[in-house]
Parts: structure tokens; sequence; C-alpha cells
């Protein structure tokens, strides 16, 4: 049976009361998606999911996890990180540090993206990486930077497209740049991230929900892409109201494609595509 908006709110109260986390401004059309993923893939219908919710801890987690999506790549939307390549790296170069915070970092790809990206423009050294997660799953595979070859050999493809051109787009396998930052064991399927890249990052687990600014320092550069996108309108004002709090003047913050600052927010950042800087107010 499909989900209707009781049971939303139902699963929405029974988050709140058996767990620590708090999807009551998740945006419902994401949470009924996910929840009717949820009960075809278990052939169970909503009523059932709620008894088992409030007398067994584990399944909640279990519940909660499949309810996140957790979707990333490396270079994903590579389009973007040319961008961030050209029109914004550079222009922080001429500080002594610079901080990066990654909220919503999942498995840790764009992460490492970024750190290959700098490494590229010699800022590396000079860059501190912060990452965060609701969940402590993902910011442990993060850490481990190991991922499936095959499922992601179009990793290779974007990491050509936005680092060395895109004629050279279709020739990864003829590459050799990359061996610098990740290992490729094709047998055994996998791509394993440097240890060097590995180590860098301090990673939190943190909830954009409640938590506030954990890593205790300012940052030159936010982002957080496809991730707001789960929220509704209040949530997302709640987590640029954070952003906003927690940017250096002329602070830049990035979202995904699909996500924009609207309403009382949009005053404060000015929109610099694709970019938002912070504006002095
Ligand atoms: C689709 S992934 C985005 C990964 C990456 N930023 C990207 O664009 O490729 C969304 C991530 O946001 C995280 N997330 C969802 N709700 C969150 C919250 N309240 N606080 C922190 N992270 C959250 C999920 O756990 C998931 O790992």
């Amino acid at each position: 049976m499909e989900v209707v908006g009781k049971d939303i709110q139902n699963f929405q109260q029974t988050v709140r009361d058996y767990s620590g986390y708090d999807f009551s401004n998740y945006s419902h059309p994401s949470l009924r998606r996910r929840l009717n993923r949820i009960l075809l893939e278990m052939d169970t219908d909503m009523d059932h999911v709620i008894v088992r919710m409030k007398n067994d801890r584990e399944f909640t987690e279990q519940i909660i996890r499949k309810i996140t999506v957790h979707t990333t790549e490396l270079f994903r939307d590579p389009d973007i990180w040319k961008k961030i390549k050209n029109d914004l790296l550079p222009s922080l170069n001429g500080q002594e540090t610079i901080r990066i915070w990654h909220p919503g970092c999942s498995t840790g790809q764009e992460v490492y993206s970024m750190m290959i990206m700098l490494d590229g423009l010699g800022m590396l050294d000079k860059t501190e990486i912060y990452g965060s997660d609701l969940h402590e799953e993902v910011i442990e595979a993060a850490r481990q930077g190991r991922y499936r070859f095959r499922f992601n050999q179009i990793y290779l493809e974007n990491y050509d497209r936005v680092m060395i051109g895109e004629q050279s787009a279709s020739a990864w396998n003829q590459r050799k740049e990359w061996k610098k930052y990740f290992h490729i064991d094709e047998t055994r399927d996998i791509i394993q991230m440097k240890d060097y890249l590995r180590q860098k990052p301090v990673y939190k687990k943190l909830d954009l929900v409640k938590d506030p600014n954990l890593f205790l320092v300012n940052f030159d550069l936010i982002v957080c892409r496809n991730v707001i996108i789960y929220f509704n309108n209040e949530l997302q004002n709640r987590v640029f109201d954070l952003f906003y709090k927690n940017l250096n003047e002329n602070g830049s913050l990035l979202l995904g494609v699909h996500e924009s600052i609207m309403g009382a927010y949009s005053k404060r950042f000015i929109r610099k595509d694709p970019f938002y800087k912070k504006a002095e107010v």
C-alpha cells in the first residue's frame, strides 16, 4: 500500500520519539519516495514498520540509514568542478591558510575530489579540510577511501575531464596522473585512495538539523551539495544561518545543481553562479 500523509507524520513522530534523529523538517515528497521503496523492498506496510521501530532500536537505525540518500561520486558534475578549479580556488590562493568544510560528505568522494584538485593547483598543504555527515558509517567509509572500481570507472573520466581536459576523458586507462592520488586494483575491483589523502581531513558526525559547527573554526568555502534538497524551507533556513555565521568574510557556499537559496536568506548571499558569496550586512 502506498504511503500517505498521515504515514509520514507517524514516521516522523516515531523517529523523534524512538531515536536521536529528527526528520520533522525533511521534505515530504522525498520521505514518501524513500518510504515507498522501503515498503516494497521489505514487502510490508507502514503500520508494521512503525510498530517494529517502536520495539527494535537496531531496526529503527536500519530504516534511518535507508531513508538518507548517500549517492555521490568523484568529481560529480564535472562542469561545476571546473568552475571551482578555474574561478574559485585561485581567488583563495593568496591566503596563508584555507579552510573548507563539506557538510553531508557521505562516503567521501567529494572530499577526495577537492583534495586532488587542490594538490593539482599546489594548494593542498595550506588547506585544512573538514568533512561531516549524519551517519558514522559513511564517515568511516570516507576515512577508508576505498571504492569499487568497475562500478566507478566513470570516476576516471570525470577526473580527466576536470583535471586534464575534455579530449582525454575517453583515454583514462592510458593516463598515469591519477596514480599520485589513488591505486587501482582491477582484479580485486578496488580504487584505493592514498594514505596522505585519507589522513588529511578532520571528520565529525554532525547533524545539520540540530548541531552547531563542531569544528570551532570559520571557513572560506562550504561545499554542501545534494543535502538540503531533502529538507523543507524551515530546515534549509536553519542550515543557511549556520553556514552564514560560520563563513569568513568573503567566504563562499556551493550548493548542488538543483539547490538554491530562496526567501529571507537570499539577501545574506550574493549569487555568483554557481557560488554564493557571503554578503556584508
Ligand atoms: C546525496 S548525499 C550527498 C553527498 C555529496 N555531498 C555529493 O553531493 O556527492 C547526502 C548526504 O547528506 C547526509 N545528510 C542527510 N541529512 C543530514 C543531516 N541532517 N545532517 C548531516 N548530514 C545529512 C546523508 O547522510 C548523505 O550522506
